[in-house]
């Protein structure tokens, strides 16, 4: 008898406590939508109906709860939504199933719940370890938040990731290269450096369209490349906390490896005043 085909789900959730200034996501703000985010977890269960009666017999294999901030999400709304999911595309066994989320305290009281509704990976969005990068990206959390968030998430899930933003206004490679170890050292399995990209319809983008911002400083291939290699060359040998498995140190060279794509790195500074 041949195995169905797999079906991997995607869940959105737009919601978000405040919308980041460099952010073109598909989001919105959360404040007074409590029966639109009641009647979008209807829309999504009644989605996959019509979904898996499209596609016939699948198996499940994987959910990623994707944003905007799921971690904002009814801890029962996602035990609905995992549960519905497995009794449509049933024989998925032991799947990864993923929810991105902030590291405000609020949040974090969270995950214990998450991780009953079945969530079994977070990917957490700290952004940054330095406390005026996280004000200057408009993030409402500190770093010391986001640090005591990664400790609720390492007792409450097996498997965490987590995100940086880089080539910051004014961020040198010395300076990211400090943060990526200090990131890489925490031991997760699995660090996500985003290139701080400005979008034309974000808070950020306007700022740079009125010209208050330029382009300056260029960080040439050769000179950024060489610090993420240390990273990897770490990331390789240092034993990590938690998972400490073959496949976990695995994945977690692979990830440091993609830092070696930073390349050419772009540093924005604000544009110097006339006269
Ligand atoms: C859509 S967010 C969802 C996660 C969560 N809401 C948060 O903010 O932590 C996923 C990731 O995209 C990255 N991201 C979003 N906009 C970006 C931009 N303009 N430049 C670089 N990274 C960006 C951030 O690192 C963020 O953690
Ligand atoms: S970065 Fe995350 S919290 Fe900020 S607006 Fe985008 S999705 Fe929302």
């Amino acid at each position: 008898m041949t195995e169905p085909d797999t079906v991997a789900l995607y869940v959105h959730w737009p919601y978000c406590a405040r919308i980041c200034p460099y952010c073109d996501f598909n989001v919105v703000r959360d404040r007074g939508r409590t029966g639109e985010q009641a009647a979008l977890a209807d829309a999504i269960v009644t989605d996959m109906e019509a979904q898996a009666a499209l596609l016939g017999e699948r198996r499940l294999a994987s959910i990623f709860f994707g944003g905007g901030t799921p971690s904002l999400m009814p801890p029962d709304q996602v035990a609905r939504i995992i549960q519905r999911a497995r009794a449509l595309f049933p024989g998925g066994g032991e799947i990864e199933i993923t929810l991105e989320a902030n590291p405000t305290d609020a949040e974090a009281a969270r995950f214990a719940a998450l991780a009953r509704a079945g969530v079994n990976r977070l990917s957490l969005g700290v952004q940054s370890l330095d406390d005026e990068a996280l004000r200057f990206l408009g993030r409402n959390h500190s770093a010391a938040e986001a640090m005591r968030a990664l400790e609720l998430a390492r007792a409450a899930f097996a498997r965490l990731s987590i995100d940086l933003i880089y080539a910051r206004p004014g961020q040198t490679v010395a300076h990211w290269t400090e943060e990526l170890n200090r990131a890489v050292d925490l031991g997760f399995e699995h660090v996500s450096p985003y290139q701080l990209t400005i979008e034309p319809t974000t808070a950020f983008g306007r700022a740079f369209a009125r010209g208050l911002w330029s382009r300056r400083t260029r960080i040439s291939p050769p000179t950024s490349m060489r610090p993420p290699r240390r990273c990897w060359r770490r990331a390789a040998s240092t034993p990590t906390r938690s998972p400490t498995t073959p496949g976990a140190r695995r994945r977690a060279r692979r990830t440091i490896c993609m830092c070696g794509g930073v390349g050419i790195m772009w540093a924005w500074v604000p544009a110097p005043t006339a006269g």
